[in-house]
């Protein structure tokens, strides 16, 4: 996909998260699967997750974090004109969890939809929003990524029950004058020939819901770990270094790196093929785990919130995830 030549003022104006009260760490885990903390610290740089109580579910925290992201904005719910929702944990499959936001904020005259990205899908999110908002047809959007992981997390699997969490972060989008701030590029990416090395392979249309199904523990994320690990370094790198490269931006105009946080040792080989310093990375992985589209949903909205940005600050984040998809968006402050 070319570079956005033109790039409309589509600005981030509000951003808030939720995460749930209860910590799940290592030491929790060793007790649960054969592993270590040492083990879990070495492969993926995460200490503890955040965990949901069996009576919250994504919408639930989607709407918390929605309420704080409007208050920043200075925006009532009844003036938002879209909402979209990134999430592999959607309430139910149908109605979309956006729809349950709107509910929940009452938010009486956007309409509202679910993207199905994995981990990459608040970036397409953003990118969805931003065409809306530069075609004019809409003035503002709410763009939440909330997962509930637990909910389909295996912990019998010591493959992955050790990497997920829940969580959830929104940012308020508006169409604003301001020449040359806002989102600036954005490259979107799949590959649906390796969807299996990803997946919850039951409780879909192919595979519906059956005691076999449920016996077999079908229901729960499946990984082919190493698979994805080298994918994820090689995407990673490469939609890091191109959406850099074709903005002519240099490793020292980055002012925060905003990457998915799946692995730190994956974050850290697409900083280094930048040779961006570890200083401006933004890593939560240590205290949410993988929080899938709410990773980068919560780094952005922690960094809007607690990092202090000046004018012309550039924002770069970068994902992949299920699908395969894979992708990065550029933000100028
Ligand atoms: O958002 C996208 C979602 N997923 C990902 O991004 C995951 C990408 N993959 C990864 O991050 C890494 O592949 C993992 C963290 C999942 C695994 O790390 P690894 O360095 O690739 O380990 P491995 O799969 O090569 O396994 C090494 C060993 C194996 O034992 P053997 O076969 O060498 O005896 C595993 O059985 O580590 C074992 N192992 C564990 N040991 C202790 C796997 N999980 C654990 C564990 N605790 N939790």
């Amino acid at each position: 996909m070319p570079k956005l030549e033109q790039p409309v003022p589509v600005e981030v104006v509000g951003a808030g998260y939720y995460l749930p009260e209860r910590v799940l760490t290592n030491a929790d885990l060793e007790r649960m699967v054969d592993t270590s903390d040492e083990w879990i610290v070495e492969r993926t740089g995460i200490h503890e997750r955040r965990i949901a109580d069996d009576s919250m579910s994504t919408s639930d925290m989607a709407v918390l974090a929605s309420q704080k992201a409007l208050a920043h904005a200075g925006l009532a719910a009844e003036d938002v004109d879209m909402i979209i929702v990134a999430t592999v944990t959607p309430d139910m499959l149908f109605p979309s969890t956006a729809c349950l936001v709107q509910r929940g904020i009452e938010a009486r005259n956007a309409f509202a939809f679910d993207i199905s990205a994995a981990c990459t899908g608040f970036i397409y999110a953003l990118a969805t929003a931003y065409t809306y908002l530069a075609s004019g047809y809409i003035g503002n959007a709410l763009v939440i990524g909330a997962e509930k992981l637990s909910a389909i997390t295996d912990y019998k699997d010591r493959n992955t029950c050790v990497l997920f969490g829940d969580g959830a972060g929104a940012v308020v989008l508006k169409r604003t004058g301001r020449k040359g701030h806002g989102i600036c590029d954005f490259i979107l990416e799949s590959d649906g020939r390796n969807a299996h090395w990803l997946q919850v392979p039951a409780g879909g249309s192919r595979m519906p819901a059956s005691t076999k199904s449920i016996g077999e523990r079908l229901h729960y994320i499946s990984m082919e770990g190493r698979e994805v690990f080298k994918f994820a370094v090689t995407a990673m790198k490469r939609t890091t270094v191109r959406i850099a490269e074709r903005n002519s931006l240099k490793a020292e105009d980055i002012t925060w790196l905003i990457p998915h946080q799946a692995n730190k040792r994956i974050i850290d080989a697409a900083a280094e093929a930048l040779g961006l310093d570890q200083r401006r990375i933004h890593y939560n992985i240590h205290k949410y785990g993988n929080m899938s589209a709410a990773s980068t949903a919560v780094g952005l909205a922690e960094v809007m919130l607690h990092n202090n940005l000046q004018d012309g600050d550039i924002l770069l984040l970068v994902a992949f995830g299920a699908g395969m998809t894979w992708g990065s968006l550029l933000i100028r402050w």
